[in-house]
This record gives structure tokens, sequence and C-alpha cells, in this order.
């Protein structure tokens, strides 16, 4: 890439002159908890630089689209290159950045959240699977189960590119919708909303694609339960529904003891799904279990006794409701795990910041697409 740098010649004249390349200063760039320290061009993104020397931060687009290399700034100056949709101005406050869209201006410390041994070091994997069913869920999500050509291993929480081969070369990323259970899956679980005048979700929705083939490339991606004693908070929208989904029943077979709380907005009782999956694993899971779903679009007068607003509204009063509680387990108390419409996300974020809920133990999975990411 050209800069413009302003250049004084033998008799003091100013000019503007036109350089390739960008400045070559270098500086430390430490990724914590691998612990090494490397080289950082002012050149280089984060990402690049940790993947020439080898350092094995996560990735996947490399645009800034789908929050694989997601860090957290411990210390130093970076400069962000493109403002993603992936990151929030608080989040990015919180020291959250993006490897792949971030230089450094200084030295360094960055941290990982997927290497404190929650994810576990699974090869990334291009292979090709087939449609084996298809099942509507609700009237524009779709399930749909894949076999593979070649096994993946994965941890609960993570997702997957999906390709079209000779259709739509560019991948999608879905989350895994199952939970991964031991070892390596060749029959994957995605659950995939159509969005108009999407492009995979349309080609998905629009006819009967059973036998169909789709390229399979991952896994990818941060969002995992992590190990600790405190008390779970889920809050999905939508879709958002196949992660934590995956997440939760991993976390059953696994022997987890902790406390959950889940809050899941859809719009309409026509767009809620696995109600009787959470069922099961309300009645399954060995501590409390709470499942709240909550409706933001439920026309008055209908049959619907449960909550309705926007699912933020039931963080916000389960926040002020513990703040009034002398006992109890209060919101700052938990691990929150966000999943769905970023909006909703960052939403999400501030108020359980502004409960103290510490940013180190939110974690969250954008959905971001297109209308997101282009512009
Ligand atoms: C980590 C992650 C996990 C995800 N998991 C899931 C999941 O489990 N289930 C799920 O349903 N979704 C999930 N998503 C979202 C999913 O990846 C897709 O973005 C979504 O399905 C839309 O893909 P599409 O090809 O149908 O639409 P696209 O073709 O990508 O278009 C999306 C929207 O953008 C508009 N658009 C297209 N091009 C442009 C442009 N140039 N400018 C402006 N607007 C444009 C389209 O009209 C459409 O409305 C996830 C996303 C991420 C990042
Ligand atoms: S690799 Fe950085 S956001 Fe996708």
């Amino acid at each position: 890439m050209d800069r413009l740098v302003l250049v004084s010649d033998a008799f003091g004249i100013c000019m503007w002159k036109r350089f390739s390349g960008l400045p070559t200063q270098s500086h430390k760039l430490t990724v914590r908890p691998l612990g090494r320290t490397i080289e950082a061009s002012e050149r280089s993104t984060l990402l690049d630089a940790a993947l020439d020397a080898g350092v094995p931060i996560p990735f996947s687009c490399n645009v800034g689209d789908c929050g694989s290399c997601i860090c957290r700034l411990i210390s130093g100056e970076v400069e962000e290159l493109n403002a993603s949709a992936v990151i929030s101005p608080a989040q990015r406050q919180a020291g959250f950045l993006l490897a792949c869209q971030t230089r450094a201006r200084s030295d360094v410390t960055v941290e990982l959240p997927g290497a404190d041994g929650a994810i576990e070091n699974h090869p990334t994997l291009k292979t090709e699977g087939t449609i084996v069913a298809a099942e509507h869920l609700t009237h524009d999500i779709l399930e749909i189960q894949v076999e593979l050509d070649t096994p993946m291993a994965y941890t609960a929480g993570q997702y997957a590119e999906l390709a079209i081969p000779g259709v739509l070369e560019e991948g999608r990323n879905y989350s895994f919708a199952a939970a991964p259970a031991k070892g390596e899956r060749n029959l994957l679980v995605f659950h995939i909303r159509h969005v108009p005048g999407g492009a995979f979700s349309g080609w998905l929705h629009n006819e009967n694609r059973v036998g169909a083939k789709l390229r399979v490339t991952g896994p990818h991606g941060q969002f995992a339960l992590r190990s600790s004693t405190s008390p779970i908070l889920c809050v999905a929208g939508g879709t958002g529904m196949a992660p934590i989904l995956s997440v939760l029943e991993q976390a059953l077979l696994d022997g987890v003891q902790r406390e959950v709380t889940y809050f899941f907005g859809c719009r309409q009782q026509r767009d809620l799904y696995a109600i009787e999956a959470m069922e099961r694993l309300a009645a399954d899971w060995p501590v409390k279990f709470r499942f709240e779903p909550v409706l933001s679009e439920e026309p008055m007068g209908t049959e619907w006794q449960g909550n309705r607003g926007f699912v933020t509204q039931l963080i916000r009063d389960e926040g002020e409701m513990q703040v009034m509680r002398a006992k109890g387990k209060k919101l700052s108390d938990h691990e929150a795990y966000l999943c769905g419409p970023p909006g909703m996300i960052d939403s999400a974020f501030d108020i359980l910041v502004g409960f103290g809920v510490d940013p180190n133990k939110i974690f969250f999975d954008k959905f971001v697409d297109k209308r997101h990411t282009t512009g």
C-alpha cells in the first residue's frame, strides 16, 4: 500500500512524496498465555506477525468478519485498520481487538481468550460432505445434517465454514448445533436461518438440497465453555441457540455442575425452537437450570403467557432484582455466553458490564453477515 510522506529537499522546499509500503519499525509482540514474544513490524497485522513467527493465533476470514482472531490487549498501543462489527466500541474499550485488523504501534501484549485450555487445538480440516437430512425447525430455520467424507473434531461452541462447490465458493460460517461428544464426528448438525437475499441460506431454503455436496472447513472460533465454578448465563437470539445448545449438551455429558440461566430471544412464537431439547436439559441438569424464552414482537391477545420484550430487558431485570437481593447469586457472579445478532450482543455486553460482570468473563460469537461487514 502506498503512503504519502512529507519530504524536505536540499533547498528546504517541502513536498509530498508517495512511498510504496508502510513504516518498517518493529515492536515486541507478546502473546499470552503462549508466553511467546516475537517481532511485529508496523507493516504487518498482529495476526500476520504471529503466523509468520509460528505463533498459532486462530483465524479464519482474515478480513475482520468472523471473530476467530479475537484477543484482548493487555498493554501497549495499537492501530486498528478497519472498525469491524465484530467488536463494539464498548468491547474495544474493554480491550478486545481483532488480530487480523490491528497493527502494533509500540511493544504490545495480547491475550488469546481461547488459549486457556478451553478449546483443544483441533487441526483445521477442509473436506466435503453430503447433506443427508434437512428438517424445518421453524418457518425460516432449517436443521441440516451433513455427513463428512473425513471426520472432524471440534469443541462445542465452535463453527465451520460451509461453501457450495461450483455454486458459492465463498464460505459462510455456521455454528455446530450438536455436542461433539467424544472424538471426531462425521455427522455434523447446523441450524440455518433463511436470510432474505442471502446467497447460502437462500440456496439451501429454496429447494430440497438433500444429497447436495458442501465444502466444510473448520473448526474455527473461540466460543466455548470455560472451566470455572461460576454460574453460567447464556443469552441467545434466533439461531444463536445452535452453539449454546451444543455447549450445554456437552457440559451435561462432561458432568458440569454449574447453575444455568438461559435467556432466549425471538420475535414471535413461530420463531421459537429447541424448546423440547431445553426441557430435557433442564430435567437432566444436576443443579438449577432456568430457561426463559422472551418474545419481542408477539401480538397482544395471543395465548403466549411467557416473557415479552427484548432479551436485553430480561438481563436488566435480572440485574436489578439481584442487586436488591441480600443473598443468592448476583449477575456479577456469572460467566456469560452470548450468541446471535451483533446488536443484541453489543447491548447485552454493555448491560452485563454495567451490572459488574467482568468483561473477561463475557464470551460471545456475533453472527455477522454481509449487511454488517460490507460498506
Ligand atoms: C461465527 C459465526 C457463526 C454463525 N453461525 C450461524 C448459525 O449457526 N446459523 C445461522 O443461521 N447463521 C449463522 N451465522 C451467520 C451466517 O454465517 C451467514 O452470515 C448468514 O447465514 C447469511 O449468509 P447468506 O449467504 O445466506 O447471506 P449473504 O449472501 O451473506 O447476505 C447476507 C445479507 O447481506 C445482504 N448483502 C449481500 N451482499 C451485500 C453487500 N455487498 N452489501 C450489503 N448487503 C449485502 C444480503 O441481501 C443479505 O440480506 C454465523 C456467523 C458467524 C460469523
Ligand atoms: S480472522 Fe480476524 S476476524 Fe476473521
